[in-house]
């Protein structure tokens, strides 16, 4: 693919040297840690993966020198674009030369159907240069198609085959990574002599674990939606006449939201996870944001901001209930995809609906009910960005504003904005934090595939140290793993890390939220990402991280 122009920020970013931990600074030695277990469903996944299950944890030292034979590799990144992709693909590149000039780097194109399809590049040192530290996924592009059929791999096989490539490394969040694992199985239990090895990345963040301390990509993407929300809380404290209503990517979980509150500190901010723990309903979320910009319009405060993670609308309960109905009803269904109308439709899934669910689906606006019955992605999951939860809030907390108008219990004035914040920072030019990270996990992933492992996913520990003591190995895909339902079937996939109620970033939220809220409003501005400059300003972590390692 044809690199952009570059920028000059670009251009200086370009000779950026990524930090690595101390043990992948010279020759690696690669010690067994403790036997694995899958996180819940033990049974199930061990007779799932009976060649990938129970491998021990690796962890690398610095060791004496060894040769490796030169080996070709594939990789492809997978799912949403994640600042840091790039660097993976450069510190794998970097790695694998590093201990044998002649092995080769070969990127499957758009996604996991470039291996299927047999779509592919040699990456070479000249294109690899034009891709150090940059964001997006340009390079080689990405998909969303899942690896689940005999087929694929098959086909993958043969591909593998014909470019000699012993390895593949999938760089993508649960579901790719999923997909990771059962391809590795699939190749050991064949004994096809391919390893795969995995590389756990997604702004979402909710691909965390005891031994996966965050998803590559969540420091940068929360960076700039804070920056963002830090500009327009700007406004509103100056012009002080708007609420500005923001969702925020993430889909399920709300660790996009909950950072980008802790980093800062809105008015509202709403986090699904709580919403759910405490069985709201839509009328209930509407009248805690009613009360406060009641209790702000007393001050004369008309203006605020209120962070919705996008996957809010799944987190209540009644909603969750009509959204699983929904899931299994048009899993696969023809019926209503022949359907051409959006009335036709409407009546068919009133039709087949619990009552329950039908009442909740009859009240929605038609706008927000059609996106609840818009096409599930290839993994099952509903494609939350596209329901504008900002929009339907609005319009509830407006209609509640009006009737305590009529009653004269509210004299304030309510213009709100809606914005939607997730595209603008998925492919953001990594942080100093995701420049490092990702290219130790492409550097951690080469001694992966040198030492002959596959089922493993590269792990970098330590994370709020700097990055000389972090700690790099390999962590077996199957501990990761748990029995969902997905489309309609029990299926084995890696758990999905929900923000956790009784976990530090929440605590520190919920202690201070009102404080926020109320007529001294506290904004943070924390301004752009800074590439250059002091250590304070440009290396910190995320707060999640930071408070999460109790600091
Ligand atoms: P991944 O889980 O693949 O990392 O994707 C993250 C994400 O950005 C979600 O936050 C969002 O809901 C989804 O992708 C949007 O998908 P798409 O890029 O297909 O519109």
């Amino acid at each position: 693919m044809k690199p952009m122009t570059k920028s000059p920020l670009q251009i200086a970013r370009a000779s950026y040297q990524p930090k690595l931990p101390t043990a992948l600074h010279g020759n690696v030695a690669v010690k067994d840690g403790s036997i694995t277990e899958s996180v819940a469903d033990q049974a199930e996944i061990k007779k799932l993966f009976p060649n990938t299950y129970g491998m021990p944890l690796l962890i690398f030292e610095q060791g004496e020198k060894k040769s490796y034979s030169a080996i070709n590799v594939g990789v492809i990144l997978s799912g949403g674009q994640a600042p840091g992709g790039h660097n993976v693909i450069c510190g794998l590149f970097d790695g694998l030369k590093k201990l044998n000039s002649a092995s080769k780097l070969y990127g499957f194109l758009d996604g996991p159907i470039g291996l299927v399809e047999h779509k592919y590049i040699e990456l070479t040192e000249k294109i690899i240069a034009d891709y150090r530290n940059t964001g997006g996924f340009d390079i080689i592009g990405s998909g969303r198609t899942k690896l689940e059929e005999e087929w694929q791999f098959e086909k993958g096989q043969e591909i593998c085959k014909q470019l000699d490539i012993k390895a593949i490394v999938i760089i993508g969040g649960d579901d790719s990574n999923t997909n990771a694992c059962v391809l590795a199985e699939y190749y050991k239990q064949k004994n096809a002599g391919i390893q795969v090895i995995g590389c756990p990345k997604t702004i979402d963040g909710d691909l965390k674990n005891e031994m996966i301390e965050t998803s590559f990509g969540f420091d940068t993407a929360c960076k700039v939606y804070s920056e963002m929300i830090g500009n327009i809380q700007r406004d509103a404290n100056s012009a002080k006449k708007y609420w500005h209503f923001i969702r925020l990517m993430g889909r399920s979980a709300s660790h996009i939201t909950l950072e980008c509150a802790l980093q800062s500190q809105p008015n509202i901010c709403l986090i699904s996870e709580e919403v759910e723990a405490k069985n709201l309903t839509l009328d209930d979320i509407v009248n805690d944001i009613v009360k406060i910009i009641v209790n702000r319009s007393t001050y004369g405060l008309n203006f605020g901001t209120v962070l919705i993670p996008e996957g809010l609308i799944e987190f209540i309960p009644a909603m969750k209930v009509l959204i699983a109905e929904l899931n299994e009803m048009l899993a696969d269904n023809d019926d209503f995809n022949a359907m051409s109308g959006d009335d036709e439709r409407r009546e068919y899934v009133k039709g087949m609906l619990s009552p329950n669910s039908c009442n909740i689906f009859r009240s929605l606006p038609k706008g927000i009910a059609k996106q609840l019955t818009l096409d599930r992605d290839p993994h099952g999951n509903i494609q939350v960005s596209l329901i504008e939860t900002e929009k339907l809030l609005i319009e509830m907390v407006a209609k509640r504003l009006a009737q305590l108008k009529a009653e004269g219990k509210y004299k304030g004035k309510f213009s709100a904005i809606n914005h939607f914040f997730g595209y603008e920072g998925r492919c953001a030019i990594p942080s100093n934090f995701d420049a490092d990270y990702t290219y130790s996990l492409g550097n951690t992933a080469s001694v992966l595939i040198y030492e002959g492992k596959t089922g493993y996913m590269a792990s970098i520990r330590n994370l709020t140290k700097p990055a000389a003591e972090w700690i790099s190995g390999g962590v077996p895909i199957t501990m990761m793993m748990n029995m969902e339902r997905r489309s309609g079937k029990m299926k084995p996939v890696i758990q999905k890390a929900l923000v956790r109620l009784d976990g530090e970033p929440f605590k520190f939220f919920e202690a201070y939220r009102e404080k926020w809220a109320d007529a001294i409003s506290d904004y943070i501005y924390p301004g752009p990402i800074q590439y250059f400059g002091p250590t304070e300003v440009c290396d910190q972590p995320t707060r999640t991280l930071l408070l999460e390692k109790g600091k």
